[in-house]
């Protein structure tokens, strides 16, 4: 059939193809769909997030990741401003409003349904998002800011283009912290892992430009460590900022 249909579309110079590198990650590019993804967690008489991690072979990594955030301070101020890029599910959330307790949480998400969902049931507000900017997020308003998994797969420049606009969000103190795909992210077996899967969506985010946008004298880094991801490891980046240029 598919074949059938390239030759009509060859007419046209046009190609239908397969999107696999899609599966069970993100979003416009093919992101688990919020309907079936609460059904079944019901069904398993399981919380959301217990249940993307049981799917996804993450028993225990949210819970790890936010453990990690505490021990570096992230949430020592009391009720908060947040900002979260890539919300998805809600499992960091979650767990990330139990630590703080939000004085307002803001989500950035691109998948309709799920941002629909969150807004519905949590004490967050979604915002309309074009993928690359916080354009509904006020300049110097964001205490914390954070992002799982999704710089780990966006196009460079969206990546780039979110990191100029958490300059703008953010203000001496504030944190950030997010995780992506760094060289060192890769060695022979967890290459060999990814290319002998399906998945084609990891982008790698050199070091130099995270430590271009966010410089030794304006942002401490605080932390760094790797987490479980995909065929491999993702690495977080935890700094705070610190203005000492002002
Ligand atoms: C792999 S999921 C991670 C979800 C959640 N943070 C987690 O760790 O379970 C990536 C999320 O980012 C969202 N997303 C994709 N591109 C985005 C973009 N440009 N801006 C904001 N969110 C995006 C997807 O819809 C999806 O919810």
């Amino acid at each position: 059939m598919e074949k059938i249909i390239n030759l009509i579309l060859g007419l046209f110079n046009l190609r239908l193809i397969k999107t696999t590198h899609l599966k069970n990650i993100s979003n416009n590019l093919g992101y688990i769909s919020a309907k079936e993804t609460v059904k079944s967690a019901q069904q398993e008489g399981l919380s959301v997030c217990d249940y993307v991690e049981k799917i996804w072979n993450q028993v225990g990594e949210t819970k790890k990741v936010i453990d990690s955030m505490e021990k570096l301070g992230v949430f020592e101020k009391i009720n908060p401003t947040v900002c979260e890029i890539g919300t998805g599910t809600g499992r960091y959330m979650e767990k990330f409003i139990e630590k703080c307790n939000p004085e307002r949480y803001e989500s950035y998400e691109t998948a309709q349904d799920w941002s629909d969902w969150l807004n519905k049931n949590y004490n967050i507000i979604s915002l309309e998002t074009n993928g690359h900017s916080l354009k509904n997020t006020k300049d110097n308003s964001i205490d914390i800011i954070h992002s799982h998994g999704v710089f780990v797969y966006l196009p460079f420049f969206d990546s780039l283009r979110y990191f100029k606009e958490i300059e703008r969000v953010t203000s001496t103190n504030s944190y950030i912290i997010f995780d992506c795909i760094t060289d060192d992210c890769l060695n022979k077996k967890s290459l060999n892992k990814w290319l002998n899967s399906d998945y084609n969506f990891p982008r790698i985010l050199p070091e130099k430009y995270i430590f271009d946008f966010f410089p030794s004298n304006k942002y401490k880094l605080i932390g760094k460590f790797f987490t479980p991801y995909g065929q491999g490891k993702s690495k977080y980046f935890v700094f705070k900022r610190t203005d000492l240029d002002q």
